[in-house]
């Protein structure tokens, strides 16, 4: 075997060997922020979160968005919201989405909770010439919504996973389903878990500690950090969640966190 592939073959099998080294190291260094979420209280966690996604980094990230997340989050627009009619983009970051749907004929009234991301989608809106009814709303509080006043609903980029405890997110579903005409369709998005042994031990340990006033009580398998706080779903528990709020799960990609949700 000539010398030069064997010494090429050497680097290939140190660079694995460095890749090894490095996601080992990365997943202990990355270990302490994991305990955030069974130490801060719920009220903590929302306080962190609101100022997070307030903040000019995070603004200026989703300011750069301008397309479609994935060939999915399109195909599923197409399919589902054929007929021009009235949108509620919720958690609408910047206005990326808020933007392409206007530009396709709906309707859109869109929401954030972070005042500078939507003074950043309503300067897009504008220069983009489409209009787009603007609004800093909570989705984990009271939504200033009437009964009945949307034939669609848009919650992409994971976004339903923001919301948590549980309690949270029946609440703000219970509103979304009020909120939709009847035959109206919810587009949501969310994560979905990844399995693994360690993330399983962890949660048995939090599980234990939230037992103790000194932690947080509201914590749920599931709760985590990973860039911010987010909840990591299993299929049965969102599905338990939608059916719970009476919705009727139309379309399911659960693998690439969609799910289509209609009001009979
Ligand atoms: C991943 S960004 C997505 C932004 C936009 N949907 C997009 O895809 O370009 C998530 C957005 O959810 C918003 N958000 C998170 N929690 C929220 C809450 N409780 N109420 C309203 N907006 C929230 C954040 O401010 C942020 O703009």
């Amino acid at each position: 075997m000539p010398l030069r592939y064997i010494a090429g073959y050497s680097l290939l099998l140190l660079t694995r060997f460095w890749e090894k080294v490095f996601d080992q190291m990365w997943r202990v260094a990355s270990l302490p922020e994991r305990f955030v979420s069974i130490i801060w209280t719920t009220r903590e966690i929302e306080r962190y979160s609101r100022t997070d996604w307030n903040s000019w980094p995070s603004v200026r990230t989703y300011a750069n968005a301008d397309d479609w997340n994935s060939a999915l989050e399109l195909t599923l627009v197409e399919r589902y919201f054929k007929n021009k009619g009235e949108i509620l983009n919720l958690a609408c970051g910047a206005g990326r989405e808020a933007v392409l749907l206007a530009r396709r004929g709906l309707r859109v009234t869109a929401c954030d909770w972070s005042p500078r991301m939507i003074a950043e989608a309503q300067r897009r809106a504008r220069e983009a010439n489409v209009p787009v009814r603007f609004e800093v709303t909570d989705l984990l509080y009271a939504l200033p919504y009437p009964e009945k006043a949307f034939d669609y609903l848009f919650l992409t980029n994971i976004a339903y996973s923001y919301l948590f405890p549980r309690y949270r997110r029946l609440r703000f579903l219970r509103q979304a389903y009020s909120m939709l005409k009847p035959g109206g369709v919810f587009l949501i998005s969310f994560t979905c878990v990844e399995e693994s042994s360690r993330q399983e031990r962890l949660q048995w340990l939090f599980m234990q500690l939230r037992r103790s006033a000194l932690f947080n009580r509201d914590y749920e398998p599931g709760d985590g950090f990973s860039g911010s706080f987010v909840h990591i779903f299993q299929a049965e528990e969102l599905r338990r969640e939608f059916e719970e709020a009476q919705f009727i799960i139309t379309d399911w990609p659960w693998k690439q966190g969609f799910a289509v949700l209609a009001k009979p």
